[in-house]
């Protein structure tokens, strides 16, 4: 048994589903809620329901997925009004919330306030919202809207965050986070506006920004890991991270926490292989840790060696 805790919500196992792929509907969630995946993520709400960008646009890509949704989702009330009927699979629910200006987050935030949810994941980085810049990249921003957020909510609230490429860039976000206290760090989101081809028809392979999109999958793991390993170093020790991008086995879960993630999400492979992604990959890693000896999350985290 792996048990492990993300801002002191206890999980079964470290492994569930990302915020976005096949988790918008009630029938999506309740999938989620039969499976293996150790906790509920919600897709991330808006103030109001959303029909997100044209289609195409998501597509499978040989290792990983690129897509520029814009954020289709029913809305937060309706997220809302769901999380009591996911109680019965008795793991944690976690809202992600994705307001389009502040105060559409602050209202969000505060309605959280009753809701049955144990965690709240707070989107400060959607790539594919045509004409809003990621916050994640404005750290002024980031810091206002933080404190405002933080002020106001009851919940265990964490942050979603865009991939960081910049050592300097690290340094101020960690400050911010932990300025404002928040209890835990998801990190990666999709690599923002990347460009994939089809040579054969000479076009781009999504409709809406011309093809520009959200990679994902094996593409950023390293980039992935990387912001894993210098958060757990930047980071206040009581801020959980959880890792996400490019994860598709039992491996892929032990480098994660190796590199000092407490728990993990699927977010490509879950919609290239559907809910049985949970259980294979929850095996995999069972079985890693076996082999190794090692008997808890603890035995593990953060233990990565250097040369
Ligand atoms: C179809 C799709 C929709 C996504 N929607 C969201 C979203 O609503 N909110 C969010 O925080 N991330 C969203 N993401 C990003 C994922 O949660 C994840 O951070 C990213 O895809 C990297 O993980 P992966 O390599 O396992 O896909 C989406 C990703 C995909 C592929």
């Amino acid at each position: 048994m792996l048990k492990t805790t993300v801002a002191g919500i206890e999980l079964e196992h470290p492994i569930f589903n990302a915020a976005g792929p096949l988790d918008a509907t009630l029938e999506e969630l309740t999938v989620l809620g039969e499976s293996h995946a150790a906790a509920i993520t919600m897709k991330s709400c808006t103030l109001e329901a959303r029909e997100g960008n044209p289609e195409p646009r998501y597509q499978d890509i040989p290792h990983g997925s690129l897509n520029s949704m814009g954020l289709p989702n029913l809305g937060y009330k309706k997220y809302i009004a769901f999380a009591p009927l996911l109680k019965k699979y008795n793991k944690p629910i976690i809202a992600s919330v994705s307001g389009l200006s502040l105060e559409d987050n602050l209202t969000i935030i505060q309605a959280l306030n009753d809701a049955p949810v144990d965690l709240i994941e707070f989107n400060l980085s959607c790539p594919n919202v045509i004409g809003k810049p990621q916050m994640g990249y404005d750290p002024e921003q980031t810091d206002d809207v933080l404190g405002k957020i933080m002020h106001i909510t009851k919940k265990p609230l964490g942050v979603k965050l865009p991939p960081y490429f910049d050592f300097v860039h690290f340094e101020q976000i960690a400050a911010i986070l932990n300025r404002n206290n928040v209890r835990f760090v998801t990190c990666i989101n999709a690599i923002g506006n990347a460009l994939v081809i089809d040579p054969e028809k000479e076009q781009v392979i999504i409709r809406p920004k011309n093809g520009f999109g959200g990679l994902g999958g094996a593409y950023v793991k390293p980039t992935a890991l990387a912001n894993v390993r210098k958060f757990s170093e930047l980071l206040n020790p009581t801020i959980d991270i959880v890792g996400v991008g490019g994860i598709s086995s039992g491996t892929d879960v032990f480098e994660f926490i190796l590199a000092g993630a407490t728990a993990v999400q699927i977010g490509t492979t879950f919609m290239k292989e559907k809910h049985g992604c949970f259980e294979r990959i929850e095996r995999e890693f069972n079985e890693l840790m076996a082999k190794k000896g090692y008997e808890t999350i603890e035995d593990v985290k953060g233990n990565l060696k250097t040369l």
